[in-house]
């Protein structure tokens, strides 16, 4: 993907004694008390201000907190405990500028977090007279933010048209690269596991992976859906009867380009959805009718993870089996592994994958584990993310002049 890059600027000392607005995504969860309970995305945002500071900058970074409504900042939409995590992180104060859209006080060599960017009437909606406001402030327009790169924002979208530069940070750069690595040009075999409770919700990811890939791994009820799709019963499993036909049309989808949907060839059951129900392998083709299907059987998850070990890229997202009760999580936890000791390029995303990972411990043996939620989700569907494509169309209006 042709984007600027603020590395690039760095490098060529253009960021020197400039303003330089960050667009990172600070979006953390919170405990009712407003604690964070989980800082990756912080941690992940401190690289490009880091840069930023050491390179000279005036430094402005921002951030939406949740969906708030525009025009009113309540107490709990506040950006407060991410400055006071962010400045911990860099070592030093990060004041917190409410009311920021007209003029921001800021010297070369320091940060200030600008408070909620999703209060700012106009933001959600890509407001263009905001955008030019915030398109003032700066000189650099930096976009870091993958997570919210799949909304066409004030602060992710329309500033980027209207500021004198705009380029990626490390972050957004560096998933742009991995994506690209897995998606646009992948290391052969390129096996997909997509898993989840509903085909419904992965619909348009599975057809635009049958497109692409050369194995398509489906887990959970989509799995129990392609069960049914396959003539095999599924007993009281969570599935989508409705959705048997689209089923069939990605597995003929994939058979048509020589690529394979493999089935569960054996299962693990269970009569309740519960942590101490007594789970019981069996062959696929012999599920009861009051069987609840809860993870991949042994036989299953061999193959699955002979294919993974042979695959060129991986890209993963969701857990096969309800892996958070340890009498089901053995297809997930073999999955997991067998990622971690394939010499293949992976790719992780989404919120399950995620607690998965951190689960086996494997965080160090993925290629790479993206930030990315719903915008990790639409790469996946094929589309393109409306960040980069104005980042794509600003670096070839540079280019040309
Ligand atoms: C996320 O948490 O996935 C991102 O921060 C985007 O948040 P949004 O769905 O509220 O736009």
């Amino acid at each position: 993907m042709n984007i600027l890059r603020f590395t690039d600027l760095i490098a060529q000392g253009q960021a020197k004694g400039k303003r330089v607005f960050i667009r990172a995504d600070l979006n953390v969860p919170q405990d009712d008390a407003g604690r964070i309970t989980e800082d990756t995305r912080i941690r992940a945002s401190v690289p490009c201000i880091r840069q930023a500071l050491d390179a000279g900058a005036a430094v402005m970074v921002t951030s939406h907190l949740g969906r708030p409504k525009e025009g009113e900042l309540r107490p709990e939409d506040s950006l407060a405990p991410v400055a006071a995590r962010l400045s911990e992180l860099l070592g030093r104060p990060v004041p917190l500028v409410a009311n920021w859209v007209d003029g921001v006080t800021v010297t070369p060599g320091e940060v200030v977090l600008l408070e909620n960017c999703r209060v700012n009437k106009g933001e959600k909606k890509n407001d263009e007279q905001l955008a030019r406001r915030m398109a003032a402030l700066c000189d650099i327009y930096v976009n870091d933010a993958f997570g919210t790169a799949h909304r066409a924002e004030g602060t992710t979208y329309g500033i980027a048209q209207f500021a004198p530069v705009a380029c990626a940070g490390p972050l957004l750069a560096a998933e742009i690269d991995a994506i690209t690595k897995a998606l646009a040009n992948p290391k052969r075999p390129l096996l997909a596991i997509v898993a989840g409770s509903k085909v419904s919700t992965k619909l348009t990811i599975l057809q635009s992976l049958a497109k692409k890939v050369d194995g398509l791994v489906v887990g959970g009820g989509i799995a129990n859906t392609f069960m049914l799709a396959a003539g095999l019963p599924i007993g009281k499993s969570l599935a989508e009867p409705d959705l048997v036909e689209e089923a069939r049309a990605v597995m003929a989808a994939m058979k048509a380009r020589g690529a394979e949907v493999p089935v569960p060839i054996d299962v693990v059951c269970a009569k309740a959805f519960a942590a101490d129900a007594p789970a019981t392998v069996k062959p696929a083709a012999e599920v009861a009718a009051d069987d609840l299907i809860l993870d991949i059987g042994p036989q299953t998850a061999k193959l699955l993870a002979d294919r993974l070990l042979a695959a060129g890229t991986i890209v993963w997202n969701g857990p096969v089996g309800v892996f958070e009760f340890d009498a089901f999580a053995k297809g997930t936890e073999t999955i997991a592994r067998a990622i971690a000791a394939s010499s293949a390029f992976s790719i992780a995303g989404g919120g399950d994958t995620l607690a998965a990972i951190a689960k086996y411990g494997i965080e160090r043996d993925v290629g790479y584990i993206s930030t990315g939620g719903g915008a990790f989700l639409e790469v996946l569907e094929g589309k393109t993310l409306p960040a980069f494509e104005i980042l794509e169309r600003r670096a070839t209006i540079a280019a040309d002049r």
